[in-house]
């Protein structure tokens, strides 16, 4: 019996963005959007066009210039909204419009004060707005896992009779479980007529754990598309992690009988991209991508490893991208091995990029024998998460001696011009470092959360900082990678103040509507 295909439809510039602190630039968007092409998503949903002018560009670029997956822009259920979404993704070879609109009691009395009626009026009108535009449209009933069944399976119908070819069953606030999830998708089955002229979609967030298996359990009674983010990065808890669903439908193929399009391979490089470019990190205990899902300690797993690896082993390392081994380059290794890497880690440099890279690669091989695959992907990231026209870090000099106040005196560029401050204060020298970069720049924050770890292994190993900035209310976050994790902890915070600056300075960044 041939597999089912099931369809990826990946959300994490959309959904996955709304996780406090995870907000990317339009470079960072575009980077993850070309690196799920790679991935072999089906769908990319790149943003919610109306939510800000910020929103609106990068589903615009990423709809001109991204190729190989459907792009999908975020719409709810009114004209300006639907419009909005269609400019933005009109450029695409394959668009899809979402709309989206919640059909809960508790949404239709509390939040929009409609009833039942007026709800199913709404969902056809924008769908078929949406489907003026074009033919792939997908339609979401918000917090659907909560609506009575009978009424769920109304509205579903006049979706699909209006023109919507994909819909979706949101678990938005993370309430259903597999039993009950199986039980929805298999009433809208058996009981909405037209069912079969659309593909059923499953998107579950994770606030009990059970997006997943929530995920699973529809994809057995008959879904076709599970959405999901990186990492299952999301609001609140996140949403139905892709490698873990898209590992479980391969690895237990023989019950499923079903699979994806996912180059398994590929999950890793993906994973490490977006958490490096979302700071939030994996943890090491994660299924599929965490830094141990492979670890085996207790000796009687290694020895039954050694003997035969299926004993303890259910996925090869390898085919969810780790490598076998990743000591790779040394201080005589080229430019073109360095490109090579770069590549074979999932990265789409230009050559001006590789130059950049390969200068800051060399100073890294003098201070350093050995350089890893986690310390190139370092070194890219700080390009990747380079600011322009932003301050940058000239040099520094620490004076700290314990139990007495520190002092610091460190020199900034922007435009050519260096400025210099002296801070005699603070609690030590981080700190009074991240004191003198806010007297310079004249942006003052507080440090909301602040983490270093090394990049790789050994004594020498370069140090990653990542810190989490709170600005009027909004979290910004910075990352610096050096062999001295001083200066890693002053690239860190000044990478997150000018992320600050942009945000000051960008028109981009107006209010914007409620988030679903
Ligand atoms: O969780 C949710 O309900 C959503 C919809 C917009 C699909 O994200
Ligand atoms: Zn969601």
């Amino acid at each position: 019996m041939s597999k089912r295909n099931i369809r990826i439809f990946d959300t994490t510039l959309r959904d996955g963005e709304q996780s406090p602190g995870a907000s990317m630039n339009l470079a960072e968007k575009m980077e993850v959007a070309q690196a799920l092409v790679d991935l072999g998503v089906d769908i990319i949903e790149a943003g919610f066009p109306i939510a800000s002018p910020g929103d609106f560009e990068a589903v615009r670029e990423i709809a001109q210039n991204i190729r190989g997956s459907v792009i999908c822009g975020l719409a709810r259920c009114n004209d300006a909204d639907i419009d909005r979404a269609w400019e933005a993704l009109q450029y695409s070879e394959a668009p899809r419009i979402h709309v989206f609109l919640a059909t809960s009691a508790i949404h239709r009395e509390f939040k929009l004060k409609m009833d039942q009626k007026e709800i199913i009026e709404r969902a056809v009108r924008g769908v078929r707005r949406a489907a003026g535009y074009c033919s792939d449209i997908e339609f979401s009933p918000e917090d659907a896992s909560r609506t009575e069944v009978d009424f769920l399976c109304e509205v579903i119908e006049a979706a699909i009779d209006a023109g919507a070819t994909t819909v979706n069953i949101p678990d938005t606030v993370g309430y259903a479980t597999p039993a009950h999830m199986a039980g929805v998708i298999r009433s809208l089955i058996e009981r909405v007529p037209n069912i079969d002229k659309a593909v059923v979609s499953m998107h579950c967030h994770d606030d009990l754990g059970l997006a997943v298996a929530n995920s699973l359990a529809g994809v057995e009674a008959g879904a076709g598309q599970v959405e999901c983010t990186i990492n299952g990065i999301g609001e609140r808890a996140g949403n139905c992690s892709l490698e873990e669903v898209v590992m479980a439908l391969r690895t237990r193929g023989d019950y499923y009988q079903a699979d994806t399009k996912i180059h398994s391979k590929r999950l890793v490089p993906t994973s490490r991209l977006v958490s490096n470019i979302t700071g939030l990190q994996v943890p090491r205990n994660k299924a599929v991508v965490g830094r141990n899902a492979f670890a085996h300690e207790a000796g009687i797993h290694q020895d039954g490893m050694l003997k035969e690896r299926t004993t303890y082993e259910i996925m090869r390392p390898e085919d969810v991208g780790f490598a076998k081994t990743d000591l790779v380059l040394g201080k005589h290794s080229g430019r073109a091995a360095l490109a090579d890497r770069a590549k074979a880690l999932g990265y789409h440099l230009s050559a001006e990029q590789v130059q950049h890279v390969f200068e800051s690669f060399k100073v890294l091989a003098d201070k350093k024998k050995e350089v890893y695959d986690g310390d190139i992907a370092a070194l890219i990231d700080q390009q990747i998460h380079d600011v322009e026209n932003a301050w940058s870090l000239v040099t520094y000099s620490v004076s700290a001696t314990m139990g007495q106040v520190p002092s610091v005196t460190l020199t900034l560029q922007r435009s050519g011009e260096e400025v210099t401050e002296t801070v005699s204060s603070g609690d030590g020298p981080v700190d009074a470092m991240f004191l003198a970069i806010e007297k310079i720049t004249g942006i003052t924050t507080v440090c909301r959360d602040f983490r270093v770890q090394a990049v790789t292994v050994g004594k020498d190993a370069q140090a990653e900082v990542n810190v989490e900035l709170e600005h009027n209310d909004r979290l910004h976050r910075g990352r610096g990678v050096s062999t001295d994790s001083l200066e890693a902890s002053a690239l860190a915070f000044l990478n997150g103040v000018n992320r600050v600056a942009v945000h000051q300075g960008s028109p981009l960044h107006q209010a914007s509507p409620a988030n679903p």
